[in-house]
């Protein structure tokens, strides 16, 4: 798919059909999602993906600290990736100290790119998707028993669209958010 029309065509899908995706494709979304750029090429983001219908619920009830918007949303959502990310890497170049006045943000930047990168590579496999950052990232780590030196950035929702591709939202004009400095 072209790649422009693919960055324009994805959206958040919050509404799926009522079938699985399989295994094998989400491991190519994976896949694809590892030729993210990220800090030093440390490659610190992990997803952690949730099929079970059990589990699913769990995190609704849970996860999400009753945010009613994303409990609906995972009571129709027939996976749930976990996107998590390994602690105290990013933003270092050599020794314990952060390089930069950010600290560890870069490695919340870092997680930010993979997440664009999973939900584009699954759009152009044609599973929809939808990023949640309104959640409990304690409570879901323990749902899916993360590695202590992992913290969760988001849950990605993903699934087969049910029925018309949602509506674009609407986007700021050009001249908005861009700006050319002159000498
Ligand atoms: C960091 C981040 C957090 C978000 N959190 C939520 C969320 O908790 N629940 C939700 O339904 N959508 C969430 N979204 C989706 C946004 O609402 C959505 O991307 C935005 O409205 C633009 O729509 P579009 O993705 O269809 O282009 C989040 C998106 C981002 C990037």
């Amino acid at each position: 798919m072209d790649a422009i029309k693919m960055i324009k065509e994805r959206r958040s899908v919050r509404k799926f059909k009522n079938e699985k995706v399989d295994r094998e494709t989400m491991t190519e979304i994976v896949s694809i999602s590892r030729w993210a750029p990220s800090w030093g090429n440390f490659q610190v983001a992990r997803y952690t993906l949730v099929d079970d219908r059990t589990l699913i619920r769990k995190l609704a009830t849970d996860g999400v600290d009753g945010f009613i918007y994303n409990v609906n949303t995972l009571k129709e959502a027939k996976g749930v990736a976990v996107l998590s990310f390994v602690k105290g890497k990013s933003g270092k170049l050599e020794g314990d100290d952060y390089a930069t006045s950010k600290a560890n943000v870069w490695e919340v930047f870092d997680a930010g790119i993979a997440c664009q990168t999973f939900c584009l590579a699954a759009h152009a496999k044609g599973v929809g998707t939808c990023i949640m950052g309104v959640i409990n990232d304690t409570s879901i780590a323990g749902i899916v028993g993360l590695p202590d030196d992992e913290t969760v950035a988001a849950l990605i929702v993903y699934g087969y669209e049910d029925g018309e591709h949602a509506n674009p939202t609407p986007r700021k004009n050009v001249d908005e958010i861009l700006r050319f400095v002159e000498a």
